[in-house]
């Protein structure tokens, strides 16, 4: 334990507490990050009295000026080097009923220990010289950490009602260390889940993405269905359980079918994104389900509607409205699209077009679609991913020969128009897709002097004459 406090700044937090008098701590994550090996920089120290004042006292030893005093709040932030430290005064606090605004007055150690959010959050060691290290855990914390087991230190219905984020908290925290949330803890979650409506969008979105990014998310969003969340989070997500059957034909569950994609692409990336791609590239499946007889369940154009329901998703989930929720429209309206290529004659002119339209992110539209290949049926599952592998190759070949990824056109619609003597007007439009289709079909080059001689012959088509050649073309003799 001491090794993780042997360095400078717990030394001189240390020295600081004994000069001024007051009992400190370091508490929270960090301690418990101690404890499971993966210390962070980030140190929560609680003080036995005023935490700014304390906290300037350490930044004048420091000869720091990077301290920032949140006087309304009662505590302060202090950078140095690597960490990030936030002082805080010890805590106690009640809740009347007949008011969110909680009655903060001073309190001891175990006080604040009380009124934080998990036991294995609650853990504190002592910073003072003479009990330097000494582990307080007043809660079982240590205990709940060795078995794996995320419950609250007080009565779960009063540490949900100071702050119903918690209950998201509880489920992030299990799902990133895989723990098991404790029965009682997780049965008051299913009774107070509306509770969450006041916490706003931001806090849990925080918690949401840390859960993403987890080793295997799905257990998180198993969780929040299970007890009542899920609704209040992403109910579209909600909208996806079930299974219909008509005619003896059932179609599988696509909220299971979306977790395993999400585990599966978890398992291959790291992107938040790609992520978020994987867990709702089948978002437009319950508005598109149709049953046909004789074809039995179908969803046509889901891929289109889950796309355009991206950016109200986003919106509403105040996920970022940039180029991240472009790529991540992109990935669901594509998704569809290599593993239709695969399943036919795998031909150039497919392939051109689907590096055409993925640009840059042709490999994570790759892992995407691998990872929707979920069949109970190992051979369906084994041939598809063989095919994949061809795709894959063909990806390969024709990148090196064509360069289409980052498709420029060789012939701009300005140079078409200096030819033609052309203002702007869809014949411009009509001649660069003719030369664009022809290079994605193979029937030219992706090269200027073959792309011209064919703007040529299609501008002359359309009745234009030339009036000027471009001075670099040069004409097949
Ligand atoms: N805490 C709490 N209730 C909350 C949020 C935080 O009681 N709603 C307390 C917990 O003791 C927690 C500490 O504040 O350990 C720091 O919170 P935070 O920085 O959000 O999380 P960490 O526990 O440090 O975890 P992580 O670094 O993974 O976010």
């Amino acid at each position: 334990m001491r090794e993780y406090l042997s360095s400078r700044i717990f030394k001189t937090i240390s020295e600081v507490a004994d000069l001024e008098g007051v009992e400190v701590y370091v508490i929270g994550g960090f301690v418990r990050d101690i404890f499971l090996n993966r210390p962070s920089k980030d140190i929560d120290i609680v003080v036995v009295g005023s935490g700014v004042e304390f906290a300037k006292a350490v930044a004048n030893r420091l000869r720091s000026k990077r301290l920032t005093l949140f006087k309304n709040f009662g505590t302060a932030q202090l950078k140095h080097n690597e960490w990030d430290i936030e002082f805080v005064g010890a805590r106690k606090e009640s809740y009347r009923l007949d008011s969110r605004k909680p009655i903060v007055e001073d309190g001891t150690l175990e006080d604040d220990q009380k009124r934080r959010d998990f036991t294995i959050n609650a853990l504190a060691l002592s910073l003072n010289a003479k009990n330097y290290g000494e582990l307080l855990d007043p809660f079982g914390g240590i205990k709940d950490l060795k078995n794996g087991i995320i419950r609250t230190p007080l009565d779960p219905a009063t540490t949900f009602s100071d702050d119903p984020l918690r209950m998201l908290r509880a489920i992030r925290f299990a799902t990133q260390l895989n723990f098991n949330i404790e029965p009682e803890t997780f049965k008051a979650i299913g009774q107070m889940s509306n509770r969450i409506t006041i916490v706003s969008t931001e806090r849990i979105m925080d918690e949401v993405n840390k859960m993403m990014l987890a080793p295997s998310p799905s257990r998180g969003w198993l969780l929040l269905d299970e007890c009542g969340l899920l609704p209040y989070v992403l109910p579209e997500l909600t909208a996806m359980k079930g299974v219909e059957t008509r005619n003896g034909i059932a179609h599988k569950d696509n909220f299971y079918h979306t977790l395993e994609v999400l585990d599966n692409l978890a398992a291959k990336s790291d992107s938040l994104w790609l992520r978020w791609a994987a867990l709702l590239h089948d978002i437009g499946k319950p508005r598109t389900k149709k049953f046909i007889p004789g074809q039995g369940w179908t969803f046509h154009g889901h891929e289109f509607l889950g796309a355009k329901m991206i950016p109200e998703i986003f919106r509403k989930l105040k996920l970022p409205l940039n180029e991240k929720m472009k790529f991540v429209q992109k990935m669901v309206l594509l998704h569809l699209r290599p593993i239709i290529l695969s399943q036919d004659i795998v031909t150039d002119s497919a392939v051109r077009r689907l590096l055409f339209d993925a640009g840059d992110d042709i490999d994570d539209l790759m892992a995407l679609c691998e990872a929707d290949i979920t069949s109970k049926n190992d051979y369906t599952v084994r041939k598809h991913l063989a095919n994949f592998r061809i795709v894959r190759k063909k990806l390969k070949e024709i990148e090196e020969k064509d360069a289409i990824r980052n498709f420029q056109p060789p012939v701009t619609g300005e140079m078409i128009m200096e030819t033609f003597n052309l203002s702007p007007c869809k014949e411009v439009g009509i001649i660069k897709n003719r030369i664009k289709d022809a290079i994605l079909d193979g029937e030219i080059r992706n090269d200027f002097n073959q792309a011209y001689g064919l703007m040529l012959k299609t501008g002359e088509e359309l009745g234009f004459v030339p009036v000027k050649l471009h001075p670099n073309y040069k004409p097949a003799s």
